[in-house]
């Protein structure tokens, strides 16, 4: 028996004034989408931005539905709404944020298991790690692959 290790690398800034310029193109575009969020359930708003090769972003944000399992969370409702719309462009990056009561959330709210596994997805599909933002009203973490948020990730391949 040997025991391993792996460990996990991200960058964090201390506000969105201090990311490289695109990825805060980015997490602005997600702020903006948290204006889309439907939470009548939960009232946790969450938004979600992906950029494409070609450089277009599309928004997503969280859907709530009374048969509880028939709502979609932020991330995957830009990344379905992204491929079904621009199938042939790779997803580069995704930006995510979240809210209560109209203020970010102090701390960063990282992607559900769901959503890392179909951002793996994506990322087999065009062969490119995803860049991932998760933002919030004070530090914002930045993570290069769904592998530095999920090291075990199922895969079929
Ligand atoms: N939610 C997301 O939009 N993304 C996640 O990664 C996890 C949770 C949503 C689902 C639900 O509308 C609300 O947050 C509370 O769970």
């Amino acid at each position: 028996m040997v025991e391993k290790i792996k460990t996990i690398k991200f960058s964090e800034y201390e506000s969105a004034d201090e990311l490289p310029q695109a990825d805060r193109e980015l997490f602005c575009e997600a702020v903006e989408a948290l204006k889309g969020s439907y939470a009548p359930y939960s009232s946790f708003n969450v938004g979600a931005a992906v950029r494409l090769s070609g450089g277009i972003m599309v928004r997503g944000a969280n859907q709530e539905n009374s048969a509880y399992p028939s709502g979609l969370c932020a991330e995957r409702v830009a990344m379905f709404s992204a491929a079904a719309r621009y199938p042939e462009q790779a997803l580069e990056a995704i930006a995510i944020v979240a809210s209560q009561n109209g203020k970010l959330q102090p701390a960063p709210s990282y992607p559900c298991g769901a959503c890392l596994q179909v951002m793996a997805q994506y990322e087999t599909k065009f062969g490119n790690k995803i860049h991932i933002i998760v933002g919030s009203g004070g530090s914002i973490q930045v993570f290069d692959g769904v592998a530095s948020m999920m090291p075990f990730i199922f895969t079929d391949i």
